[in-house]
């Protein structure tokens, strides 16, 4: 698959834990106001990526699929919180209107699963995931970064993944 964008990142794993360090490597990147959106078929390992992202934000809290109560909160001492919303259930933007997501940006993190969703609803900048499954221990991931902030944060990443 050719990457048009140069920040773009594609990445294979083969485990449920390489993909969590990954998640990690993000996590402790992330700053208040930043939306990641994960895009992939069930079970591609976007909440498993949450656990490491959860991980390196820094938060001791159990990561859980939020399918039935939406959104999760982790927290973590003397900062702010990651929230972690599976709009799975949801079936428009404006289903989303009512959780405030920009409340959530103010005061933390948000990671969306399902964020085509309720895509209208999410706002720029952000960093999109896409997520595939490849067989049963491989997935594929694509990071594209939408805006400036996200561009630069790519770029650590890469650092964290190549080195260097
Ligand atoms: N390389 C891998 N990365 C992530 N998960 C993997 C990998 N290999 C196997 N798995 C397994 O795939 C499953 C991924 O489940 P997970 O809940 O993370 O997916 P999901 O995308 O959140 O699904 P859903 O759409 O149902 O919320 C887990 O059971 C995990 O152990
Ligand atoms: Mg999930």
């Amino acid at each position: 698959m050719p990457i048009l964008d140069p920040y773009a990142i594609e990445f294979f794993s083969r485990s449920p834990s390489q993909t969590k360090r990954i998640g990690i490597r993000l996590g402790g990147l992330l700053q208040r106001g930043d939306l990641i959106c994960l895009s992939g078929d069930l079970g591609s390992g976007k909440t498993t990526l949450v656990q490491g992202i959860a991980q390196g934000w820094g938060s001791g809290d159990a990561v859980t699929s939020p399918t039935f109560v939406l959104v999760n909160m982790y927290r973590k001492v003397n900062g702010p919180s990651l929230y972690h919303l599976d709009a799975y259930r949801l079936q428009s933007a404006a289903e989303a209107i009512d959780l405030d997501l920009d409340a959530m940006l103010e005061n933390g993190v948000l990671v969306v699963e399902w964020p085509e969703n309720i895509q209208k609803a999410l706002p720029r900048p952000r960093l999109w995931v896409k997520l595939s499954w490849i067989d049963l221990e491989q997935r594929h991931f694509v990071f594209k970064p939408e805006g400036k902030r996200f561009e630069k944060m790519m770029k650590e990443l890469r650092k964290h993944i190549y080195g260097g």
